[in-house]
């Protein structure tokens, strides 16, 4: 099965999956701090709430609710 690791844990995914359900499916509910002392999550799940901000392999931030799953990556805290 297809993997990719948010900060040291492995997280196993079915192609075609977005990072926040696979996320949400392993029991990760807090995607990280935010600026305002909140807790980054899954929301909205159309890509507008912007509560979702991950970072993949050192990217600027992406909503992980529309963005594909990709094997090997390192997910971590968009903020
Ligand atoms: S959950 Fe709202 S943008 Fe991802």
């Amino acid at each position: 099965m297809n993997g990719f690791y948010w900060n040291a844990l492995r997280i196993e995914f079915v192609q075609g999956e977005t990072v926040a359900l696979a996320l949400r499916r392993a029991g990760v509910a807090n995607f990280g701090p935010t600026p305002n002392g909140g807790a980054a999550r899954y929301f909205c799940g159309i890509g507008q709430c912007q509560g979702c901000l991950v970072s993949i392999d050192g990217s600027a931030p992406v909503e992980s609710c529309i963005t594909p799953a990709k094997a090997d990556s390192k997910v971590t805290s968009g903020y």
